[in-house]
């Protein structure tokens, strides 16, 4: 099979519906990443999707959803309010519409008719609502909420355009709607409330941690922190979130400092601690968040005496750009001549800089190198 990419067209629509509707998968494009989406209560659409990305079934879907009313969705057999504290139903609730239609997951308690194999038997489903009108169609006409996992093979890149996906699934799928460059190209915030309403951020995104706060009137926890404040309680599951993603298939390194902060003396071609190889190949990828990728080409090739092919996200440093362009920049640098990727930082450590930050050391070989 060899995947069609079709234009986001009326009737073109009409048919992702329609072989969704039959239990089939598409792709469709969404403000974040591009999704594979499959009926949420049709088994066998959920089994293909895990059979086409290769997904391990410990990894839990996100349902994507028509509308932001968290009565209505409980009321389509999705969510169990009565599982939430009058408080925390409320806090949900004002998520809900602050940040839907939009790239933010919630993660609440589920009702039953939610097949096990969507949430990896877990008591609980992550919904979204998307405000990319092309997913928004599909998810209104083929009248049913939409499992959707980013359009990718299972531990590799987030695909952003139509020709992404068809790069990873085009011989496992027949149809990819075309709706242009993901506008956000980072995978949606992922929050959790529990009974009492206590918040943990489970993926970092394009809505910020500071942002929910605002909204929620309540701390955000980093999952190490909810541990921590819960005496002997084992850190809470955020399933899916293996410390290595999202990886490019060459090595990838994080520099330790942004690159213009590096001198000689911190030589980039010791081995031992930062797992580098004893001698740097001879051609060397390099992906900066901001500024001139040619300057930056220059100084690397300077400290290390080697060719080198340089990204830059942003030249004029801006974190929407640069979020928007980070998969496609790590996309081309592995499929170019370099053998091993260095990667800088951004050096802003919350909102769109702490996602970036998140996604390069889930797809970088090591922790930070000379740390
Ligand atoms: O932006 C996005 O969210 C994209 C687009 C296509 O909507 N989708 C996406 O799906 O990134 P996926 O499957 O690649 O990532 C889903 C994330 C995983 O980290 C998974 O562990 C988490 O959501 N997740 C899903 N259900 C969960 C649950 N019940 N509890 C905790 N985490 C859950
Ligand atoms: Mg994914």
């Amino acid at each position: 099979m060899t995947a069609r990419i079709l234009p986001p067209s009326v009737p073109n629509i009409a048919l992702a519906a329609e072989e969704i509707r039959r239990g089939q998968v598409v792709a469709i494009p969404t403000e974040t990443v591009y999704g594979l989406a499959g009926a949420a209560f049709n088994k066998s659409a959920l089994i293909k999707i895990f059979e086409v990305k290769e997904r391990p079934s410990f990894d839990p879907l996100i349902i994507h959803v028509p509308i932001s009313n968290l009565e209505r969705l409980a009321g389509m057999g999705l969510i169990d309010l009565d599982q939430l504290s009058g408080a925390a139903r409320q806090r949900a609730e004002g998520l809900a519409q602050a940040f839907w239609p939009g790239p933010f997951t919630l993660v609440l308690p589920k009702q039953p008719a939610v097949p096990d194999l969507a949430t990896s038997g877990l008591p609980t489903v992550a919904l979204r609502m998307p405000r990319h009108p092309v997913a928004r169609a599909v998810i209104e006409q083929s009248g049913t909420p939409l499992a959707g996992p980013s359009a990718n093979r299972f531990g590799r890149i987030s695909p952003t355009s139509a020709q992404d996906v068809l790069e990873e699934l085009g011989d496992r799928i027949a149809y990819i709607l075309d709706g242009g460059c993901s506008e956000v190209g980072l995978e949606s915030t992922v929050i959790s409330i529990d009974y009492s309403g206590a918040l943990v951020l489970l993926r970092p995104g394009a809505i910020s941690a500071s942002e929910i706060e605002r909204v929620a009137e309540s701390p955000v926890h980093l999952p190490s922190e909810q541990a921590a404040s819960i005496s002997g309680a084992p850190r809470p599951r955020s399933p899916g979130r293996l410390e290595q993603h999202y990886a490019p298939q060459k090595p990838l390194y994080l520099l330790p400092a942004p690159l213009t902060a590096l001198a000689q003396s911190d030589s980039l071609s010791c081995s031992g601690a930062s797992g580098l190889p004893e001698e740097l190949p001879s051609h060397l990828g390099l992906l900066v968040v901001s500024g001139d990728a040619g300057t930056a080409a220059a100084k690397l090739a300077r400290l290390t005496g080697r060719e080198i092919t340089a990204k830059s996200l942003s030249s004029k440093g801006d974190l929407e750009e640069a979020a928007r362009n980070l998969f496609s920049a790590l996309r081309s640098l592995d499929t170019s001549a370099a053998q091993l990727i260095f990667a800088e930082r951004s050096t802003v450590h919350e909102g769109l800089g702490y996602a970036i930050n998140d996604r390069l050391r889930r797809a970088s070989v090591t922790k930070p190198m000379l740390e």
